[in-house]
């Protein structure tokens, strides 16, 4: 039973992350200081004898006796990562240091939710993990897209001076249950005015791509990162690589969920990158793991989720 430790285990991905490693006999601890998650995502779990929730702030030193530790915590959505932007860098940057710290003295290995974001506005599309990206450095999404790509430093540091074993993975836009209903990601924003009979807000024309993963074919990737051999660090790119216009992710919405809403156009914010693609090919060598969910399913399986909450 190996002692396993995720740090934002009670948002999005992170509580999804623990269902999976508590049903395959895992012992976890999940910390949070609930941000953006939510004790809600986790009561399936909270009566499970191998599952333990700490409310913890990771730009904190943290000591407890773990195996892994899966770095999640950071919120995830321009709206709340922008709401408190030097907080957002401290949670990456700090947080991160502050987990190398305790995986160097327990001798863990550490695995970092990295982000597509380290792309910034891509000049070179698909994108693989050797491109470097382009990012602003002093704009309005750098605090996340910085932030990250400092902690990425962070780990490739430690691992070379330190020796110590990390894993990094670069998440593409993932969606599914349990997304907050208010966090202005494209995926939510539709479904949730879809579902109240509301305007569908596209910004720009809408023909900006995106590529959008399921959350269980997300996960299935990143554990079988972590278990993968010490050898391979990454980074690596988990995302599914179908490419949708966001005015064909809008039609699908309507169409699923049967409403009768319609589209209205805003400005694009600012930095918003108009194409985001992930090549995928290393975690298909290394990991043997591509996307099986389809755009479709993962779409109703979030509808009636979606559905259930607001109703
Ligand atoms: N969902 C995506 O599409 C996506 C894409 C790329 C990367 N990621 C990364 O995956 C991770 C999880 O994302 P998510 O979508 O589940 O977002 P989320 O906001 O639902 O989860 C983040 C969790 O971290 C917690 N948190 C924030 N600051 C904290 C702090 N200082 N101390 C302790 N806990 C803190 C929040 O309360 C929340 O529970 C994040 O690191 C994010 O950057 C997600």
């Amino acid at each position: 039973m190996a002692k396993i430790l995720v740090t934002g285990g009670a948002g999005f991905l992170g509580s999804h992350l623990c269902d999976r490693l508590v049903e395959r006999g895992d012992d976890v601890l999940c910390v949070d200081n609930y941000f953006t998650g939510s004790k809600n995502n986790l009561v399936q779990l909270l009566d499970k004898p191998n599952f333990e929730l700490m409310r913890h702030d990771v730009t904190f030193p943290l000591y407890v006796e773990v195996d892994r530790i899966f770095n999640l915590a950071c919120p995830a959505s321009p709206v709340h990562y922008q709401h408190d932007p030097v907080q957002t860098t401290k949670t990456s940057v700090h947080g991160a240091i502050n987990m190398l710290g305790l995986a160097k003295r327990v001798k863990a290995r550490i695995l970092q939710a990295s982000t597509s974001e380290v792309y910034g506005d891509p000049e070179v599309h698909p994108q693989p993990e050797s491109y470097w990206g382009k990012v602003n450095p002093i704009g309005i999404r750098s605090c996340y897209d910085e932030g990250k790509r400092c902690a990425e430093t962070l780990f490739f540091d430690y691992h070379r001076q330190h020796k110590l074993r990390i894993k990094v993975a670069r998440i593409f836009n993932t969606y599914g249950p349990r997304m907050l209903p208010n966090d202005g990601r494209v995926v939510s924003n539709f479904i949730v005015q879809a579902l109240r009979g509301e305007d569908l807000t596209i910004f720009g024309d809408g023909k900006q791509t995106r590529s959008f993963c399921y959350v269980d074919d997300l996960i299935e990737a990143m554990l079988r990162m972590m278990d993968s051999p010490a050898e391979f660090t990454g980074p690596v790119n988990i995302g599914n690589p179908g490419e949708f216009t966001m005015l064909e992710l809008a039609e699908k919405v309507l169409q699923l969920s049967g409403s009768k809403s319609k589209l209205v156009f805003k400005p694009l914010p600012s930095d918003d990158p108009r194409q985001r693609q992930p090549n995928i090919e290393l975690a298909k060598s290394q990991l043997g793991w591509e996307p099986k969910v389809k755009l479709e399913d993962g779409l109703k399986e979030t509808i009636g989720y979606f559905r259930r909450l607001l109703s």
